[in-house]
């Protein structure tokens, strides 16, 4: 389905049916050990949350890409050059790009993300402060591949995918990941990416251990989800959320911890959980510079430029797909 909203504005709905969501818990609390995969966090209440764990004082990400997006904003344009096309999955409240549009003014820019309400609302704040911006919102799981509507053969494709959500995926899919995003944007195309380096395991620590609790109301929150949405009946209660650094593997790792043995039913199935069992909902790959552009290079990109803050904290790296 696609229809215009505003003006500058159209939208594109390739929205997972429920029922996917529905069968990926079943299918992910069947596993041993059991697992849920993050884009599940992300319905209404998940993507506010998620806007508030990027406020947090323990979490450096955003506030650290973001300074690194405005200084060199000018550069980035000059790089990418004119009439570009910017898709960005996972565009959230679409933040970051703000950062970057005064200087790239690209022709058309096409937010994707799989929480359809905030996509929407998100898209149309854009959309009024930026009158000259061609907006294509697209609502769509990133994970899946997707056909793109047809654009323009003139306009310069780049892909912005900013907050380090490529160490959400295991190595290999980010690999494949990246490699999909090379053929969307085609050879010679652009990907503007953040990726959170390796660093002091105390400051990643506190990253994903908040002192308010923000994280672990978030990760929570896809029980929550499930008890909505799938007429289940966990017991928010009855556990608790841990995020440890991962040395050997170079990863954060996030679970949802049962505090005693217990059963939850899921609609018609039911689930045990011993003491201590956890359902294992997201990692976070770390990346120092170099493993990151072996990465990007075993996908066909090539590296162009990258840029770090002073701290050595996180890194914006611009790349060229070459197939
Ligand atoms: N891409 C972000 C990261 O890995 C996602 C994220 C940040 C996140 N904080 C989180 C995901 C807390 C789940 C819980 O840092």
């Amino acid at each position: 389905m696609q229809h215009a909203i505003q003006n500058n504005i159209h939208f594109t709905d390739y929205h997972p049916a429920p029922a996917d969501f529905f069968a990926e818990v079943m299918e992910g609390l069947q596993q041993s050990p059991k697992a849920i995969a993050p884009k599940f966090f992300y319905d209404a209440q998940g993507s506010r949350l998620f806007d508030a764990i990027c406020e947090l004082a323990e979490y450096y990400p955003t506030r650290t890409e973001m300074q690194i997006l405005s200084d060199h904003a000018e550069e980035i344009a000059g790089i990418i050059g004119e009439k570009s096309f910017v898709l960005e999955p996972g565009s959230g409240s679409s933040t970051k790009v703000r950062l970057l549009l005064n200087d790239l003014k690209p022709h058309t820019y096409m937010p994707m993300d799989i929480s359809r309400q905030h996509l929407l609302d998100a898209a149309q704040t854009l959309a009024h402060e930026y009158p000259w911006l061609d907006i294509h919102a697209a609502c769509a799981d990133f994970t899946t591949p997707l056909m793109l509507p047809v654009q323009p053969q003139t306009l310069n494709k780049v892909a912005f995918f900013p907050g380090s959500s490529i160490g959400n995926f295991e190595p290999a899919a980010a690999q494949a990941f990246l490699t999909h995003l090379g053929e969307t944007v085609g050879v010679g195309g652009g990907l503007l990416i953040g990726v959170d380096l390796k660093k002091d395991p105390e400051l990643l620590h506190a990253a994903y251990n908040d002192s308010e609790g923000v994280t672990a109301e978030f990760n929570l929150n896809l029980l929550a989800r499930i008890n909505r949405e799938l007429n289940a009946d966990f017991d928010l209660d009855s556990f608790v959320h841990r995020a440890f650094y991962n040395r050997t593997l170079g990863r954060i790792e996030m679970h949802l911890v049962s505090r005693r043995q217990q059963q939850v039913a899921v609609a018609e199935e039911t689930f045990q959980f011993h003491r201590g069992e956890t359902i294992h909902t997201e990692c976070s790959y770390k990346y120092s510079i170099r493993e990151f552009q072996s990465l990007a290079a075993a996908a066909g990109f090539r590296a162009v430029k990258v840029w770090t803050d002073g701290e050595q904290l996180f890194s914006v790296h611009y790349l060229i797909y070459q197939g």
